[in-house]
């Protein structure tokens, strides 16, 4: 199976410029591997010009970094799922820490998984802990979120899920999991989804880790099959390191 590695820009560049350039720079690092699917996800506003930026190659695919459940109407400032695939892109962020703790609670998370499967995009659900507590509490946190995320998500709509396991300690900290702490979580997300669903369709959905991921680091992630890949900030702005990833992953998997 391929392997994910995804940009996640946040806030950055501050000109389409910049944004061309990065992409650009990562170009020939997307199609020297089959092994690697890449995502590029730039701020809303460049999602125009990086689709443009992409439309020469069928390696790298775009995603949003959020949108709103409502099809259209008086919502001001908002992004809905239709205009997210009107411009090109496929994939969807959703849950990502940032944006809870800057309101958006279970059941908006929830609400906006459910328009994202609705209208055919591809969610990449973001979970994880603040901190790993010693009673184990950090456990129990991520099935709750796993659990409240997907309610009233069927078995074949986790065709349309990607999973990704960010402990919030770990982003933009340079304090990256260990592989081993990477590894447990993600078979905790997988064991979760088996007992919300059923082997079968658990088997199906993809995990990732992120959180402080560079070309350094990530070759200890891949010796796993079971971690699926990256989605990976800081270093995703940096078209050189980002491009090592893709390599990286690509000649381990
Ligand atoms: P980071 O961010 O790689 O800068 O830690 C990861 C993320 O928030 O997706």
């Amino acid at each position: 199976m391929k392997r994910f590695v995804i940009g996640n820009w946040k806030a950055n560049p501050l000109s389409q410029k910049r944004a061309s350039t990065i992409i650009r720079g990562i170009k020939a690092a997307a199609k020297n591997t089959k092994k690697v699917q890449v995502v590029v996800i730039p701020p809303t506003p460049f999602l125009v010009p990086a689709k443009k930026e992409i439309a020469t190659t069928k390696s790298i695919l775009l995603g949003a970094q959020d949108l709103f459940w409502e099809e259209s109407g008086a919502f001001t400032g908002k992004t809905t799922p239709q205009m997210i695939k009107d411009v090109g892109a496929k994939y969807v962020i959703v849950g990502h820490s940032e944006l809870r703790a800057t309101g958006d609670t279970d059941d908006i998370v929830n609400k906006k998984i459910r328009a994202a499967i609705k209208a055919k995009l591809q969610v990449i659900l973001c979970v994880g802990e603040k901190k790993r507590d010693g009673e184990g509490n950090f456990i129990k946190f991520i099935r709750e979120q796993l659990q409240a995320a997907l309610v009233g998500i069927k078995p074949k709509d986790l065709e349309q899920i990607v999973i990704a396991y960010e402990p919030i300690w770990a982003i933009g900290t340079g304090k990256v999991a260990d592989e081993s702490t990477a590894l447990e979580m993600i078979l905790l997300v997988r064991h979760t989804l088996t007992q919300l669903y059923s082997r079968k369709s658990a088997e199906k959905v993809t995990v990732l880790y992120g959180g402080s991921v560079n070309a350094k680091n990530c070759s200890a992630f891949l010796t796993h099959p079971e971690i699926g890949g990256f989605l990976v900030g800081g270093a995703s702005l940096q078209p050189k390191e980002f491009s090592s990833i893709i390599y990286e992953t690509g000649q381990r998997t």
